[in-house]
């Protein structure tokens, strides 16, 4: 069977799930550590493990330019090069080249580019990505797209979302189905509805092993994002895995989660984590500031991760202060850490019938923490 996705309880339009793939099961609602470059920044493989995340992201774009997508096949794949045999997503060049890539250059067939590295020109179509992507070993293959920046004109947003639905047609025929191996349609249209609509009914046509929700998150807030997923997650196949793309703060989680969302990656708390700012029970902190100079308390007393059990406030700050590349890893540890358990507690309390009591109590924590 290829990757699928089953539902254990549904509680509102929350869901509780579980993945399965080729490098093993993964219970919904996820959180996707993000590992770019063949690496979960400042963490080792065993350390990713140890924060309870079961399934990390890759990109397609960042590992074509550097080491080379035919030398991490050569290498074994992505698993074997960063020790990781859990599942594996890999988003697919498009997104990254427009936001990284100079002198980009899109026709109807693909997107020609200059490396951000080291000026390089390469090539990325449907089928490239795809063949890279194969390359890769990922257990979750995305279609090649086009995300637009917000805001956009609606002809703007028709366009890209049409031609992100021929190429994702493209994907489809050129993605080699293997056992616990899944291909993901991705949503484009914007803030606009009946685009929204239109590219669901596309993808569903076609026909896809999960779906997710693309060019979100662009800029255009929290409160768009969440009228865009009430109109278009409900539209989703609902025996399929839905992914919101690129998302987000603990908050925009939760969000997602009432909407029906399965799957999240953000380099939130990995970017977050290497400039000092914590993801806490109690809100948000930033690590570097000197009220933390003497605090001899924990970061997290709710957190069970090694900033919180074996250190103080005062040695993260004095780590930060010093530049010293401790303060990253434990932070960056420290976040992952806070974003899994955010997410057993929510799977957990969707299991038990009782999501919004538990959203409600996670709340009022930061709501106490900033006061
Ligand atoms: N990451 C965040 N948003 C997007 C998107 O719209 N498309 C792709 N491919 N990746 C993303
Ligand atoms: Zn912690």
């Amino acid at each position: 069977m290829t990757l699928h996705h089953t539902l254990q309880a549904t509680d509102g339009r929350a869901r509780a799930g579980t993945l399965h793939t080729a490098h093993g099961e993964v219970p919904t609602p996820v959180f996707m550590p993000v590992g770019t470059a063949g690496t979960v920044k400042a963490m080792t493989a065993d350390a990713v493990r140890a924060t309870g995340a079961r399934m990390i992201l890759g990109n397609t774009y960042h590992l074509m330019l550097r080491p080379g997508a035919e030398r991490v096949g050569r290498l074994g794949g992505l698993h074997r090069m960063v020790d990781w045999d859990g599942p594996i997503l890999t988003d697919s060049g498009g997104f990254q080249v427009m936001s990284l890539a100079k002198l980009r250059k899109m026709d109807r067939d693909g997107v020609t580019f200059r490396s951000h590295v080291d000026g390089s020109k390469h090539r990325l179509t449907p089928e490239r990505s795809i063949e890279i992507q194969h390359l890769l070993d990922a257990d979750v293959t995305m279609c090649l797209d086009e995300c637009i920046p917000f805001p956009a004109t609606e002809e703007e947003a028709a366009r890209a979302m049409r031609m992100s639905m021929l190429w994702a047609a493209r994907c489809r025929e050129a993605f080699v189905p293997r056992e616990g191996y899944g291909l993901f349609g991705i949503v484009q249209g914007g803030v606009f509805p009946e685009l929204r609509a239109e590219s669901v009914r596309a993808l569903t046509e076609i026909g896809f092993e999960g779906y997710a929700v693309g060019g979100l998150a662009v800029g255009e807030g929290q409160e768009i994002m969440f009228q865009t997923l009430d109109i278009t997650t409900p539209l989703l196949p609902a025996d399929k895995a839905h992914y919101l793309m690129g998302v987000g703060t603990p908050s925009d989680l939760i969000g997602g989660v009432r909407r029906g969302i399965d799957m999240f990656d953000c380099v939130m708390p990995t970017r977050s984590g290497r400039t000092a700012r914590a993801y806490t029970s109690r809100g948000v902190m930033n690590m570097r500031n000197a009220r933390f100079a003497d605090d001899a308390t924990t970061l997290d007393p709710e957190c069970n991760c090694p900033a919180c059990t074996r250190h103080t406030r005062a040695y993260l700050h004095h780590l930060f202060r010093a530049e010293e590349m401790l303060g990253p890893m434990l932070l960056t540890w420290h976040n992952i850490r806070y974003y899994q358990r955010l997410m057993e507690r929510l799977r957990a309390a969707i299991l038990a019938g009782r999501f919004e009591d538990e959203a409600a109590r996670i709340e009022a924590g930061w709501e106490a923490g900033a006061a």
